[in-house]
């Protein structure tokens, strides 16, 4: 485990070693450019790296990551990524990564008062209040915790849906298809929620844009 910032630079050079040894033309190859297939909406949490748990190399993964994996339509950061990989990388698959074991999803399920970090956890408790019904009724702490994550996954991915610059790329085809995944910290496995949407045929009719 890396520990200091000399870890981390002395880390990087037997990076470049080991992937030279690999493919002597690696980074020629990817400094002319990237075209990535997939984007990843993942927790910041350092245990869940997109490229490390996919093994997917460098180059195959747009990645935006925040507490909670969330899609906040007042967030510019998020939608400038979003929309660079949708109309510019054409990516055909965004995924909506979740993990068990979420610090922001266990907050954000408590009453407890965390500062300013409260206003991020306010769209995660939305996400309580719109499934308060399954989630109350599941008496096991652990089993309803779990089941927060993956119901605040759902939702990030229907909030993806709900982008008007998304709904547009559906008018020309089945691309991006969004998808609604979970890793687990306890085996390292990834979870399809199959609940992967290409078209706003199940959004609420309000969410729905016209075709310009
Ligand atoms: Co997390």
């Amino acid at each position: 485990m890396a520990e200091t910032i000399k870890d981390l630079l002395n880390g990087n050079v037997s990076w470049v070693k080991n992937t030279l040894k690999r493919d002597p033309e690696f980074f020629n190859k990817l400094s002319m450019g990237q075209s990535p297939n997939f984007l990843w909406v993942g927790c910041a949490d350092s245990r869940v790296p997109a490229t490390e748990i996919t093994d997917a190399l460098p180059g195959s993964i747009f990645v935006q990551r925040n507490i909670a994996n969330m899609v906040i339509h007042t967030d510019s950061n998020l939608l400038s990524v979003v929309n660079y990989a949708v109309k510019v990388l054409k990516v055909k698959h965004i995924i909506v990564c979740g993990h068990y074991g979420c610090g922001g999803v266990q907050a954000a399920m408590s009453n407890q008062n965390f500062g300013f970090l409260d206003n991020w956890l306010m769209h995660i408790k939305d996400v309580y209040r719109l499934h308060q019904d399954e989630l109350d009724g599941i008496q096991d702490e652990q089993k309803r915790f779990d089941r927060y994550v993956e119901l605040n996954v759902l939702e990030q991915v229907g909030n993806l849906a709900k982008v008007s610059f998304i709904q547009e790329e559906w008018e020309e085809g089945e691309f991006p298809q969004i998808h609604g995944w979970v890793y687990s910290l306890k085996d390292g496995l990834l979870k399809d929620l199959d609940i992967s949407m290409n078209s706003n045929a199940k959004l609420d009719n309000v969410y729905r844009y016209n075709k310009p």
